[in-house]
């Protein structure tokens, strides 16, 4: 037992007060977790785009005031009532969206959709018993989507928690708590592109290039896709340029990348991607461009921008009679998706996910292995790091399309 376990902690958070406003360093009351819950120290977290369009809430519902956050890596402080597979000093990753294992989503193997515990952006409080955790001087403050890890301590659900191996350093692994994750899973468990397979990628941040960095690891494969042993092999990490040049011998590959900024283009190169598209640079839809390119169409394509013109584009440019395009960008809450119904009737297939299908305490605990075992490489994804204190400057760089992740570090 920790000697803080049963009491009120006080520690420093970053509170978003009001939308687009930068986060103010506070110092809030963590309550204990209630049954079901654990509290956990938070080391390291990074941002993701998610956390900007619900913070910054143009098009999305505004909640405030709010503790954002949900890419990160912490240990256990303490449990609550009725925990049994987590203690405190267990090294954890926080994911957004849970899994109770009890449900029909937890029991299917088709869906990491959990009835209980699935992702809900509008809910600012915790299950149990509909209050917050957190509070300054008495007035609550609103959770986000139940991880809340701007804040050197944080209260989760326990099925939204991935216990993972204590060897693995927090300051790489946090950015598997959602964005790599995300695009490992798109890649692999939904897009699943095909040896010589072409793919599309909207949106070149994190989340694109992991797409991007999985695909053409998993297309210069020399295994054969249907066999489930082989795959595991396939993510087996040689090196980008490796597995690029593989790609290249073995006559594959068209990874073509799709961004509104240029400037992504150039750091795209050494995650694999081989051309580029700014639909800026062309009068005609960029699903048409795509069309000239590949001879009509894509085999799959991944988008990664949350906006529904680039979801639009990433369904429509992919080939009729095999094409699959995967949604993973969060869109705006009023958005809608339009496209002319023949072209489903074409054989194109539109799929979505969230957390690229991963059931997080099921699944996310291997993945971490496999960074472990030098199968993935997460450093690249790593472009700038701040102290918790300079938090914003994190943000500064995500709304000028600068790096990738940045890792915010808690201490120190
Ligand atoms: N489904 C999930 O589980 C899940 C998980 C993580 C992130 N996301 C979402 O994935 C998206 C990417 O996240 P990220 O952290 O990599 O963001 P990011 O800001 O780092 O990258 C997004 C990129 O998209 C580009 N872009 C924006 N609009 C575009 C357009 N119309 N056409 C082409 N490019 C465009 C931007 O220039 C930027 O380079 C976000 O929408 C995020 O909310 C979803
Ligand atoms: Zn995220
Ligand atoms: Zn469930």
């Amino acid at each position: 037992m920790s000697s803080t376990a049963g009491q009120v902690i006080r520690c420093k958070a970053a509170v978003a007060w009001d939308a687009g406003k930068p986060l103010v360093m506070e110092e809030v009351e963590v309550a204990p977790p209630q049954a079901m819950e654990v509290r956990l120290k938070i080391l390291f977290t990074s941002l993701c785009h998610t956390d900007v369009y619900f913070w910054e809430a143009k098009g999305q519902a505004p909640l405030f005031p709010r503790i954002f956050g949900h890419e990160a890596g912490g240990i256990v402080e303490s449990v609550g009532e009725g925990v049994t597979d987590l203690k405190p000093g267990d090294h954890v990753l926080p994911v957004f969206t849970g899994e109770c294992k009890e449900c029909r989503h937890c029991k299917s193997e088709e869906s990491n959709m959990c009835d209980l515990l699935r992702i809900n952006t509008d809910r600012g409080v915790m299950l149990n018993d509909g209050k917050s955790r957190f509070s300054i001087r008495g007035q609550p403050i609103y959770h986000f989507v139940g991880t809340s890890t701007f804040s050197e301590y944080t209260v989760v659900h326990v099925g939204c928690l991935a216990k993972i191996n204590p060897a693995a350093p927090l300051d790489k692994v946090c950015v598997l708590s959602c964005g790599i994750s995300t695009g490992l899973g798109a890649t692999l468990n939904v897009a699943k592109p095909k040896k010589g397979s072409s793919v599309a990628i909207f949106g070149l941040g994190a989340v694109g290039l992991a797409v991007s960095f999985f695909s053409i690891i998993r297309l210069a494969s020399n295994f054969p896709i249907q066999n489930v042993d082989a795959e595991a092999k396939l993510v087996r990490f040689v090196s980008i340029s490796q597995a690029a040049e593989g790609a290249r011998i073995a006559g594959a590959s068209r990874i073509i990348g799709v961004d509104l900024n240029s400037n992504r283009f150039n750091e795209a190169k050494k995650f694999g991607v081989t051309e580029f598209v700014n639909p800026k640079d062309y009068k005609k839809p960029v699903q048409e461009v795509i069309a000239e390119m590949t001879n009509g169409g894509v085999d799959r394509s991944v988008e990664c921008t949350g906006s529904i013109n680039a979801m639009i584009s990433a369904f429509e440019c992919v080939h009729d009679g095999w094409g699959v395009a995967v949604l993973v960008g969060v869109p705006n809450k009023d958005d809608s998706f339009k496209t002319h119904p023949m072209n489903f009737l074409n054989e194109k297939t539109l799929k979505g996910t969230f957390f690229g299908n991963y059931k997080p305490r099921s699944d996310i605990p291997s993945v971490v292995e496999k960074y472990m075992n030098k199968e993935l490489e997460l450093e690249k994804f790593i472009t700038h790091e701040v102290p918790f204190s300079e938090i914003n400057k994190a943000f500064d760089y995500m709304l000028s399309g600068e790096g990738l992740r940045c890792i915010i570090r808690m201490e120190g």
